[in-house]
């Protein structure tokens, strides 16, 4: 007899992640088209050809998080400051199909040409940090940081993860944009412009309060007690005047998923377990865990040092566990093992796999565009000088340990 099956009706606590629209999150709605089943075997050839016949018109970023099954059809892979700087450096492409997230699909858009089109392959991959920081949230912090004399001495800065909207928030008021891979130089070039780091000026940074209080004690040698979390729900963040009013560092109550996962108990098991391993981490995770660890950086930082590694040596990897895999399977004479005891990707950076991205590809052949990103023109100008002041700044030299 055969079997048949019915798909269940959604259940309303599903529907905030890819399906209709959800108003509390950057991320969109869920695709228009016809997916191809992902059983489909001959998926991998119909990517292929629609790449084919697409040839230079189309141009494939991949972030680090991807699927293997999405990451072999990449043209460039890289960390969120690589592939806005790929993104940029490609005015010749119709189309960008960015294999990442929603907030590196918006920066992508304000760094290409209005003539370039930037297509996510699924509207709901978006990230869960970037959510957790609106724009009406960080105007209304900032006018209690006038309200309380401070907004003169303190210098936004958002992380790459984050709306563009908010991008624009740091444009408008001579702020920057920066990533895990040069937040030190962007945080010394904040600090700059409102006396040093030795002055009194602050800095509020957005969304990730660990980056910023890792890059903030670690890179600048500031202490913890210079840092404040600044709690969009409560009045004055959460602070007292005073503390305000002696803060060096505003941290966003904000953090990454994935990353905010990894715990101390897992660095001190792993060492255990396995004696003269390496631990490196990236500056997502918390300051206790980055603080037990050997070395931390960026996605980019992290490839390099396994790259690097000598055969023979073990590795615990505390980031996102697509890469981790990837560098595992690249690295068979090297120990790499995932930091975290339980099995955990980017559900968001999951989102993209192969279906979505043959619909993508064969709509573009067809003559559609699908899910094109597109970030208004005010926006888009402001935020362009937030990324703009990042993208002018000094590489950073590679994190120590
Ligand atoms: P990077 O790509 O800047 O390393 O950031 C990691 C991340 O969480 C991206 O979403
Ligand atoms: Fe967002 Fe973290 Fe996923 Fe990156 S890894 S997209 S910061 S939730």
């Amino acid at each position: 007899m055969t079997q048949t099956f019915d798909e269940p009706a959604a259940s309303p606590a599903l529907l905030l992640l890819g399906t209709r629209t959800d108003p509390m999150s950057e991320r969109g709605v869920d695709c228009p088209g016809d997916l191809p089943a992902a059983s489909d075997p001959g998926l991998v050839e119909r990517a292929r050809a629609a790449k084919e016949a697409l040839g230079d018109r189309v141009f494939i970023l991949g972030h680090h998080y991807q699927r293997d099954e999405v990451i072999q059809f990449a043209d460039v892979t890289g960390d969120s400051f690589k592939l806005a700087r790929d993104a940029a450096n490609r005015p010749g492409a119709e189309f960008i199909v960015f294999c990442g997230v929603h907030f590196m699909a918006e920066s992508a858009d304000i760094l290409t040409s209005d003539n370039q089109a930037v297509i996510l392959p699924d509207m709901a991959a978006g990230c869960s940090m970037a959510d957790m920081a609106g724009i009406n949230q960080v105007e209304d912090a900032w006018a209690q940081l006038e309200e309380a004399g401070v907004a003169s001495r303190t210098v936004p800065v958002t992380y790459m993860n984050s709306t563009a909207a908010i991008k624009a928030f740091c444009g408008r008021h001579e702020g920057a944009v920066c990533t895990s891979s040069n937040a030190e130089v962007a945080l010394r070039w904040a600090f700059d412009t409102v006396g040093g780091v030795a002055g009194d000026g602050k800095v509020l940074f957005m969304p990730d309060q660990h980056l910023g209080r890792n890059t903030a004690v670690l890179g600048l040698g500031l202490g913890l007690d210079d840092c404040i979390v600044w709690d969009p729900r409560k009045p004055l963040g959460g602070n007292t005047p005073e503390a305000i009013a002696a803060a060096r560092m505003i941290l966003w109550k904000g953090h990454c998923s994935v990353h905010g996962r990894f715990r101390k108990d897992n660095v001190d098991t792993l060492r255990e377990q396995v004696p003269g391993i390496n631990i490196i981490v990236h500056p997502e995770c918390t300051h206790e865990v980055v603080t037990s660890a050997d070395f931390v950086g960026s996605t980019e930082y992290i490839i390099a040092a396994i790259d690097a590694a000598e055969p023979g040596t073990a590795w615990g990897i505390g980031t996102e566990l697509n890469l981790v895999r990837r560098l595992a399977d690249a690295h068979p004479d090297k120990q790499v093992h995932f930091l975290e005891d339980t099995v955990c990707f980017c559900s968001t950076m999951n989102r993209i796999d192969l279906p979505h991205l043959v619909w993508v590809l064969e709509s573009l052949v067809a003559g559609t565009v699908p899910n094109r990103i597109v970030v208004d023109a005010v926006t888009q100008e402001q935020a362009r000088i937030a990324l703009d002041r990042m993208l002018a700044l000094p590489a950073q030299q590679p994190e120590k340990d």
